[in-house]
């Protein structure tokens, strides 16, 4: 299965990805986490993103696709894959579909994760995440056993330099300016379905069940 998952930030795409890959044994290719190890190293990627990252805007669509051209050719992701928080914009989502083509392979479905507004500050207000392993925990909705440590592999948990509340409203804004109208865009493809993820944080599985008993790739 080849899987994106398109939602706002704080609807809890990686949340359900940890789920989704454990039952499929997809390979989980999230843009943000492979950009907040490149800051982490200091590359000189990582040090171009960081500005755009600690704003709550986008990272420019050339350096986005040359990283998913270079992770795709990976060996883990010839059993299938999630994208999670790729694409973004629709110039990303071209670039994709260019890329696919010439592996010649197709997406499964694009998931559309939906949550109102308050739900999503509030998550993000309260999201927790190991430094080291990077599972992550919300103060309110699944606190660590031990207050501010990592209950899989006891590493220190921190808080996202960019889930400040005011960084919190620009990201929103971003994501209904540039990557809302993915929506409509996939939708024409005959590829979105919608998702409820008000729900638990494993409720997704039963929709990607039933994703894959129709997939043929
Ligand atoms: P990225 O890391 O992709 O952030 P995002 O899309 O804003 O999404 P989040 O990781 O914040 O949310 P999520 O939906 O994964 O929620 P989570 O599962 O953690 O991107 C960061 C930045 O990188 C961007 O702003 C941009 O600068 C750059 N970037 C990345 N990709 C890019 C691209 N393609 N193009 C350009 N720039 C790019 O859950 C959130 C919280 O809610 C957690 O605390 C969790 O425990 C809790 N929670 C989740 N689900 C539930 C549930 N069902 N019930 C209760 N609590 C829940």
């Amino acid at each position: 299965m080849r899987l994106i998952f398109l939602g706002p930030p704080g609807a809890g795409k990686g949340t359900q990805a940890v789920f989704v890959k454990k039952t499929y044994g997809l390979a989980h290719i999230s843009t943000g986490d492979i950009l907040r190890a490149q800051v982490k190293q200091e590359t000189e990627l990582g040090k171009t993103a960081k500005g755009y990252m600690d704003a709550g805007k986008l990272v420019p669509d050339d350096v986005i696709i040359g990283m998913i051209r270079e992770r795709l050719g990976e060996e883990d992701c010839a059993k299938g894959f999630i994208l999670d928080g790729f694409p973004r914009t629709v110039p990303q989502a071209v670039a994709l579909a260019e890329l696919l083509k010439s592996m010649g392979r197709h997406l499964t479905a694009v998931i559309c994760f939906d949550a109102a507004d308050d739900l999503l500050v509030e998550r993000l207000s309260g999201r927790r995440t190991c430094r080291n392993c990077g599972a992550i925990y919300n103060v309110s909705f699944h606190p660590p056993e031990k207050e501010n440590v990592c209950d899989a592999c006891g590493g220190p948990l921190m808080q996202r330099d960019d889930d400040r509340e005011d960084v919190i409203r620009n990201r929103l804004r971003v994501y209904k300016e540039q990557t809302a109208p993915l929506i409509e865009y996939y939708e024409r493809e005959g590829l979105l379905r919608r998702f409820d993820a008000g729900g638990a944080p494993d409720s997704l599985v039963a929709l990607v069940a039933e994703l894959a008993g129709k997939d043929d790739a």
